[in-house]
């Protein structure tokens, strides 16, 4: 018996048929921060992810355990499923997924089932390889199943992007999209509002390999709040932009998207684009008042409807609108190249992100800069921090011969001198540096295959 089925007897008793489901993780090859803008993303499912066996109960509650001793038993009702636990907690993501799912109608609330669910994972958490959007996609998949329903994986996806943002990051939808709609062998370019996924193949002799900065980021209560400032300085920008432009800033009675002021919507080029928003925004920071003061809207309003963080934020308007623009079109180029197997092509374009997600959108860190230029010196063709940023992973980009060597090389000039902070972390080398194919999105594993497990 694998660790999984033995503490899911051991807590539960024996289940008649406990159903075995599996989300992975992934990593971003480029888009980053484009998402919550409207502009798609070019990500791929890793082969690590989050497993959950869950076997249905019929006294309206849900109970959860976990294999890794850093996240206790929890029990969450049915009924009370707007009581959230303290930020941070992990069952928070748990109760995101039954949220969405009901507030969605996928499952209907009453007579709904609850579910005995044990967890395990081989994907790093707090390392921006999406593993708080697995844990979402893998619940909803156990509350489905418990349920005897299925759902459209790109209703359920938008669903589970709209539910997650109750855990307290504002993020956009590529992480539950990638979870669900993956393909092996193939990253997915993944369009928003409606959400439209392509399966990219990814050529012969592109490899990736992922390495862990050790630096905790993802969704810490400090990258959060990070991240949350830069979906408000968009959602600013575009406002701004709109306005300058004499475009209505709120369609349908929303705050406007920056994808909404592309080059395609607006007929204008990326370069008019550039200099419409050096106008607009000039160089300096921006308070939340410049920017009531410009928009004629009042203060209060601004803040509750644009979601801004405290009174004394700064805002880096110009900076943030060049690294989306910019990302936007590396991501449509980005897709050709990969799709063509012009790799080299691609790897000039993964730095030129990574330069932009430092230099413009602020979210690289010293352990970052310090990967990426090493993967260079040993010959990755791209390196990018990917995900979120402020911490976490890069992602590699290598010829498929050069993957070995490359990882050799990585151990011994970034981690053999980090190996406390790796203990201290509870990974091995092998979870902070590791090669990734692109695999497929979440499931059932058949019992069958779980014997294999
Ligand atoms: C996090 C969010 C995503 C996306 C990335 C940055 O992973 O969950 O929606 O915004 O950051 O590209």
């Amino acid at each position: 018996m694998t660790t999984l089925e033995s503490m899911f007897v051991d807590l539960y008793g024996v289940a008649r048929s406990p159903r075995l489901l599996r989300a992975p993780g992934r990593v971003n090859l480029i888009g980053e921060h484009t998402d919550y803008n409207g502009y798609p993303v070019l990500p791929m499912a890793i082969a690590r992810g989050i497993r959950c066996l869950a076997a249905p109960r019929n006294d309206g509650t849900v109970r959860i355990a976990n294999t890794d001793g850093r996240f206790g038993e929890r029990v969450i009702a049915l009924d009370a499923l707007e009581h959230a636990f303290p930020q941070g907690d992990w069952a928070n993501y748990v109760l995101a997924a039954l949220r969405g799912l009901f507030v969605d109608a996928f499952i209907p609330r009453e007579h709904a089932l609850g579910f005995d669910a044990v967890f395990d994972s081989d994907l790093p958490v707090a390392s921006g390889l999406s593993s708080s959007s697995a844990l979402v996609v893998v619940s909803a998949l156990a509350a489905l199943a418990a349920n005897g329903r299925s759902a459209d994986p790109l209703l359920l996806a938008t669903a589970l992007a709209r539910a997650e943002r109750h855990a307290g990051a504002e993020g956009g939808g590529m992480d539950q999209a990638i979870a669900l709609l993956a393909r092996k062998g193939h990253a997915l370019k993944i369009d928003f509002f409606p959400l439209r996924t392509r399966p990219v193949p990814i050529p012969d002799g592109c490899d990736f390999v992922v390495c862990n900065s050790l630096v905790p980021a993802a969704k810490t209560a400090a990258a959060r709040e990070a991240y949350n400032h830069r979906v408000a300085e968009c959602r600013l920008a575009a406002l701004l932009l709109a306005t300058a432009l004499g475009i209505d800033p709120t369609p349908s009675g929303r705050p406007i998207r920056l994808a909404a002021l592309s080059p395609a919507a607006t007929g204008l080029s990326v370069n008019t684009l550039l200099d419409a928003g050096e106008d607009a925004f000039g160089t300096a920071p921006w308070s939340a008042r410049d920017v009531s003061q410009r928009t004629g809207i009042p203060l209060p309003d601004l803040e509750l409807r644009y979601r801004l963080p405290d009174a004394d934020a700064r805002f880096h308007l110009l900076q943030r609108f060049r690294h989306v623009l910019t990302e936007a079109a590396r991501v449509q180029a980005a897709a050709l190249a990969l799709a063509g197997g012009a790799a080299e092509a691609m790897g000039s374009l993964m730095d030129a992100s990574h330069a932009s997600c430092r230099d413009d959108y602020d979210v690289s860190c010293p352990e970052l800069e310090e990967l990426v230029a090493l993967a260079k010196r040993h010959g990755a063709l791209g390196a990018r921090l990917t995900g979120a940023g402020f911490g976490g992973c890069t992602v590699n980009l290598l010829p498929a011969d050069m993957v070995d060597t490359f990882i050799t090389a990585m151990a011994r000039d970034f981690y053999a001198a980090r190996e406390d902070v790796l203990a201290a972390s509870g990974m091995t080398l092998n979870d902070a540096l590791f090669p990734c194919v692109p695999s497929d999105g979440a499931g059932e594993i058949a019992v069958t295959d779980r014997e294999a497990l």
